[in-house]
């Protein structure tokens, strides 16, 4: 079953709309793409070797006769890929696979529908990423982007980067989206799937423990659907 998403009617940075004197000023707010993956957004779909082969930037398996368990971002231009052999899943085999030019690494969530969350790893072409970077002395920072899904699902990736492109631990990172909210603390990823529709604001903040001028790296990509996994780990 989906888990159901919390509600927190706390988060009030949403939507702030600047006022000056007498005259309103619009926020503009930058609308991003979802990350185009053939056959997602059409329903059920199976995280497995054999749906995934062939399509450049994502984790692949050594040998074709292992499929994929899950992976994750070692940094920003790799992934580390976990196989099984599905005749004996005793059998596991870890490997890496770089990321294309122009593009980063994001972490992502099955959905739970039939299995367990399973954590995997894209290359998302940056043309579908957004940036935003603490480089000042602040310890809050936050940013409002636009998203656009078909069939009323999105799964999206938040990731903090430090400027050696390593995965980098922050206090909190959160989103809220509508009704939808949610905050995971001391990590330096968040991968959620939310109801969503068309131009759909999404609010993406970080927190870190001190405002020391530290270069963090937030991006921000979303996937139009979810994922399933193949329960292969069950
Ligand atoms: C996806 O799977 C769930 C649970 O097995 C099922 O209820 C739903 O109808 C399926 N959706 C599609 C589009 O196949
Ligand atoms: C795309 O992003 C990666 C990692 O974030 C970076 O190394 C690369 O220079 C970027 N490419 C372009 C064209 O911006
Ligand atoms: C995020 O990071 C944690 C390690 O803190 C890892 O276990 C998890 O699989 C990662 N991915 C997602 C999507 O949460
Ligand atoms: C959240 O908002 C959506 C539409 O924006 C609505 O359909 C849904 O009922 C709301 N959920 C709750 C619990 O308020």
């Amino acid at each position: 079953m989906r888990s159901r998403l919390f509600l927190l009617s706390t988060l009030v940075l949403v939507g702030i709309t600047t006022v000056t004197i007498g005259a309103p000023v619009e926020e503009t707010i930058e609308a991003i793409k979802a990350v185009e993956i053939p056959q997602m957004g059409s329903g059920n779909l199976t995280l497995n070797r054999r749906f995934i082969s062939g399509v450049p930037g994502l984790p692949q398996c050594p040998n074709a006769d292992f499929l994929l368990l899950t992976s994750k971002c070692l940094d920003e231009k790799t992934i580390q890929e976990i196989c099984v052999f599905p005749a004996n899943p005793e059998v596991r085999s870890e490997s890496n696979t770089e990321c294309p030019d122009d593009t980063t690494c994001m972490d992502f969530l099955t959905d739970p529908i039939g299995g367990q969350e399973i954590p995997f790893a894209l290359c998302v072409d940056n043309g579908s990423i957004k940036e935003f970077r603490k480089d000042r002395k602040a310890s809050y920072l936050c940013k409002p982007y636009l998203i656009s899904v078909t069939n009323g699902i999105a799964t999206f990736s938040i990731i903090v980067y430090d400027a050696h492109s390593n995965p980098a631990k922050v206090y909190a990172i959160k989103f809220s989206s509508g009704n939808q909210s949610g905050t995971r603390y001391n990590t330096y990823n968040y991968s959620r799937i939310i109801d969503s529709k068309k131009g759909q604001k999404i609010e993406v903040c970080i927190e870190t423990e001190t405002n020391a001028e530290i270069e963090l790296a937030v991006m921000f990509s979303y996937l139009d659907g979810s994922y399933i996994s193949n329960g292969i780990n069950k």
